[in-house]
């Protein structure tokens, strides 16, 4: 007895967690600006470094792990704004219509971020060019699928 009320208890957690997730943007296009925004601001966290990951600019470890901070944490945002009645932007309908595959697209890059950031805390450049060029295909991978070609 006591399991299934807590079992309630989590389903009914997880549940306002969801709906309080779409709620946070006033309309379809307040997500989509928050989602871009997001990305803007992730592709120029992440394209900085690009220089240091071909060996165009030198490795400093530390610009390096502070940049890789924020890019991990700005990351984290524009997935809470693909939420049901949020179609546009340069999203395809596949974003919606094979949800499960664009949450597993989420998932990779979520793994390769974590990478990148454990890369970047050891200060080692090898480390973080390959975990850097696993981000760029997981982004390409995700935009390949899911976002519109302009
Ligand atoms: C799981 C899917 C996914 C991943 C991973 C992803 N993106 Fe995106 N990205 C999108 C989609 C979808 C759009 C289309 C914009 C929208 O949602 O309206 C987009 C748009 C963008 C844009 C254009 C923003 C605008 O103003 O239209 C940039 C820049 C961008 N992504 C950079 C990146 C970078 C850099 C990475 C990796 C570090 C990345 N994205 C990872 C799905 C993804």
């Amino acid at each position: 007895m006591k399991k299934s009320i807590a079992l309630f208890a989590i389903a009914t957690v997880v549940g306002l967690g969801c709906s309080t997730a779409s709620a946070q943007f006033k309309d379809a296009d307040a997500a989509i600006d928050y989602r871009e925004a997001a990305m803007t601001l992730m592709g120029s966290h992440f394209g900085r470094m690009g220089p240091v990951a071909k060996k165009e600019a030198p490795f400093d470890a530390e610009a390096i792990r502070a940049n890789v901070a924020i890019f991990s944490t700005i990351a984290a945002l524009p997935w809470v704004a693909y939420g049901p009645g949020t179609e546009g932007g340069a999203a395809k309908p596949s974003v919606w219509s094979d949800a499960k595959g664009f949450k597993q697209k989420q998932d990779d890059f979520k793994v390769a971020v974590t990478k990148l950031d454990a890369a970047a805390e050891k200060g080692d450049f090898d480390a973080f060019r390959v975990a850097f060029g696993a981000v760029g295909k997981s982004c390409k991978a995700c935009h390949d699928s899911y976002r519109e070609k302009d």
